[in-house]
């Protein structure tokens, strides 16, 4: 089955930050590991660039929403390549081909019979680019997440029936209890739908920056129904004569923060449902990186800069970080603090330590060559099930359960050094095969947790595969003892050198 991941596609009216950063991290980690079973992937990230959202700021900068969006998607396009996320496409829902393709697809849902001419009036945050009902509001008019005042607007706009796929969503929700991941979201989406769908807009009468409406180009494509069409369109003209759809729709996975649910889990299939197209397999919705127990926003200013700790402490660092430090599906605090003990305590004690005296010792011992030895049984029989464990939290999306799973074993090994003491070993001629066992072990072990966690870190895991010889990163290889003893090591440079405080502050 061939596997297709996705990412919301950004905003273009402000920098990237550190939660842009942590849904593209997550997606690629996927990807590569899904890669790694021998799954034919795809992995979609990319902007959106369309909408009041990126209009507004433009007005405000005295530019154009288009020079704005090609000036800032370049910030992202840099993230996505800075954090090492393999992903086969970047869509810019500026692209002409893209816009074509949302045309489509909507004059399809109209002549489905899902469009009608309306009036809406009521409240709209130009920021959510959403509308809102009066039990939304809070403090008298303001918008809940960005607690800007609210204007009443009324315009006639293009509506889509959404009412009319009350009954399909609840169908799918019932029959695809597993469609919405985390089961909290899933209930949160349903109760949504349970309390009744209005119709929403699907066109801006206002607003001259978006897609036209193909029968009516007075009014632009509300800019939410262009966005979630991204998923769709790219397989289409992503490689250049050639069209995806057939292969890799539906998406496997839609991986998405907490804040855009409503978006994804109700009027994205009822649009897809409304156009004859098949819904996706899964979402998934992770929560928020906090800063102080508040949501990092660009809007509310507490933002770490992505590049500047990559800059310090490398990518790798950084996606462990994140992946370890929040639970992933809970909302979850990062710290420069918490990020620089994790980076000494275990990537630099735990596995670099670990890599760089697994090595030291081989090399001093043993000429530099692994020893050929039967690998220590209860190593084997400790981590006979772990990628299994692995595949099955992956399975789940369960990005952070998945690198706890590998941790585990990381840490098993530094018990095995501590408890075997090789250097004592070494003294004692006449325990030299039970030291070969051991080094072997230890290379072996290397070899076992750098193929499992290489998603994560895969730079650092890429080095050590490089320097024990070994670089196959299949995950059917990685079986504790599959590989033979007899490779010659190669340098391993420092993987998470210290860094100095100063330069961190
Ligand atoms: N353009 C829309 C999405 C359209 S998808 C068809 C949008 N863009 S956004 O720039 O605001 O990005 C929102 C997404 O960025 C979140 O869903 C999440 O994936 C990520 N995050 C932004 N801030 C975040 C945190 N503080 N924590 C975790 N993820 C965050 O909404």
């Amino acid at each position: 089955m061939p596997y297709y991941v996705t990412t919301p596609i950004y905003y273009v009216n402000a920098e990237p930050h550190l939660g842009h950063a942590y849904t593209t991290i997550a997606a690629d980690v996927l990807a590569r590991h899904m890669r790694q079973r021998g799954e034919e992937v795809f992995f979609l990230t990319g902007t959106d660039e369309h909408g009041e959202p990126v209009a507004q700021v433009a007005e405000r900068l005295g530019t154009t929403p288009r020079e704005l969006a090609d000036k800032n998607y370049v910030r992202f396009r840099d993230l996505v390549e800075r954090v090492n996320a393999t992903n086969d496409f970047f869509i810019r829902t500026t692209d002409e081909q893209h816009e074509t393709g949302v045309q489509r697809v909507v004059q399809r849902i109209h002549d489905n019979g899902y469009v009608y001419a309306g009036t809406y009036e009521g409240w709209y945050c130009p920021k959510c680019a959403d509308f809102k009902t009066d039990a939304d509001l809070v403090d008298g008019n303001r918008c809940p997440i960005h607690l800007i005042e609210l204007e009443r607007e009324k315009e006639d706009n293009w509506f889509f029936r959404l009412s009319a796929f009350q009954e399909p969503l609840e169908r799918l929700y019932a029959e695809r209890p597993h469609w919405v991941l985390p089961r909290n979201r899933y209930n949160e989406a349903l109760s949504f739908i349970k309390q009744g769908l209005n119709d929403v807009s699907l066109s801006r009468a206002r607003l001259s920056w978006g897609v036209p409406v193909p029968w009516d180009e007075s009014q632009v494509i509300y800019v939410w129904i262009d966005a979630l069409l991204n998923y769709y369109t790219a397989l289409s003209y992503a490689r250049p004569g050639e069209d995806l759809t057939a292969r890799f729709w539906p998406p496997s996975v839609h991986l998405i923060g907490k804040d855009i649910l409503k978006f994804h889990a109700v009027i994205w299939p009822a649009m897809l449902m409304a156009a004859g197209i098949e819904v996706p397999e899964r979402l998934y919705i992770h929560g928020y990186l906090l800063m102080d127990e508040h949501k990092m926003s660009k809007s509310l200013g507490n933002v770490i800069d992505p590049f500047e700790v990559m800059d310090l402490y490398g990518t790798d660092a950084l996606r462990y970080y994140l992946l370890r430090e929040v639970s992933f599906g809970q909302d979850g605090n990062v710290s420069t603090a918490g990020f620089e003990t994790r980076y000494t305590t275990e990537l630099a004690n735990e596995y670099g330590n670990l890599a760089s005296r697994t090595l030291a010792m081989i090399g001093r011992y043993r000429d530099g060559v692994v020893p050929t030895a039967r690998p220590e049984p209860a190593l084997v029989a400790e981590f006979e099930d772990v990628p299994a464990r692995l595949r099955e939290r992956f399975d789940v999306v369960d990005v952070s359960g998945a690198l706890e799973v590998v941790w585990q074993a990381v840490r098993r090994l530094n018990r095995y050094v501590q408890d075997e003491q090789p250097w004592q070993l070494a003294k004692d001629e006449s325990q030299g095969e039970r030291l070969d066992q051991v080094l072997y072990s230890l290379a072996e072990g290397l070899r076992f947790v750098s193929v499992l966690v290489h998603p994560f870190l895969p730079e650092s895991a890429s080095k050590l595969l490089a320097a024990l010889g070994r670089e196959d990163l299949a995950l059917d290889g990685a079986r504790f003892g599959a590989a033979p003893g007899g490779a010659e090591l190669g340098e391993l440079p420092p993987l998470f050198p210290r860094v100095e405080r100063d330069r961190a502050a």
